[in-house]
């Protein structure tokens, strides 16, 4: 059985990786032990992030394991691309978060509230990256949250073709269509052909 640790701690995050990835044939997909130092996130790309944990982690835990990070956010084009990269630093927690995009695009009209969300993933072992990929999901950015599934900014991100919220789709119809689950699938697909 080869090992896979999903290098987040981020609670989200992991329930929509571990769901995508649960019962991969051959391999045993593990959470990340507690107490690592975290890795630096000061790369100016969702794909150098990506990397740069899953480097890190993969350098930390020694080279048995595979090690798979994910770095991902919010793009808002009325924002010039804010908060990008810097989504999880925007403000202390999800409900600031929100509050002050919303905040800062309230004078926006709906034509003009498009936004995406990306994902970028990173597959390492020993401290060598492997395999990245990225993919994204459009909407727009809602007037107000609405929904209690996910985490993050789903309460706020609409997507026009259905109608509802991010936060309004349970986690299997979100993993469906969303940036992370379409990244997971690719992964998904590389693991399940025995590729590390
Ligand atoms: P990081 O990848 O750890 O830098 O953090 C990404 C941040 O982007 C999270 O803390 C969320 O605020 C936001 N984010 C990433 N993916 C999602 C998602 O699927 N839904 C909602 N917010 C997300």
């Amino acid at each position: 059985m080869k090992r896979l640790v999903v290098a987040t701690t981020n609670a989200g995050k992991v329930r929509e990786i571990v769901a995508v990835l649960d019962g991969l044939d051959g391999w045993s997909v593990e959470p990340l032990p507690s107490g690592l130092p975290l890795a630096d996130e000061t790369g100016s790309t969702f794909l150098a992030n990506a990397s740069r944990k899953a480097e890190f982690y993969s350098r930390t835990l020694g080279p048995d394991p595979w090690v798979v990070a994910d770095d991902s956010g919010l793009v808002v084009d009325a924002l010039d691309g804010r908060p990008g990269v810097l989504s999880s630093r925007y403000a202390p927690n999800d409900e600031a978060r929100n509050g002050k995009l919303l905040g800062e695009l309230r004078d926006i009209a709906a034509s003009d509230r498009s936004a995406r969300f990306v994902c970028a993933l990173a597959l390492a072992r020993n401290g060598r990256v492997a395999w990245t990929t990225e993919r994204s999901v459009e909407g727009t950015i809602a007037f107000q949250p609405v929904g209690t599934h996910g985490f993050g900014y789903d309460p706020v991100f609409l997507l026009p073709a259905l109608g509802r919220t991010m936060a309004e789709l349970p986690r299997e119809a979100k993993n469906r269509i969303s940036h992370r689950g379409r990244a997971l699938e690719t992964l998904r697909a590389r693991l399940e052909s025995g590729g590390g």
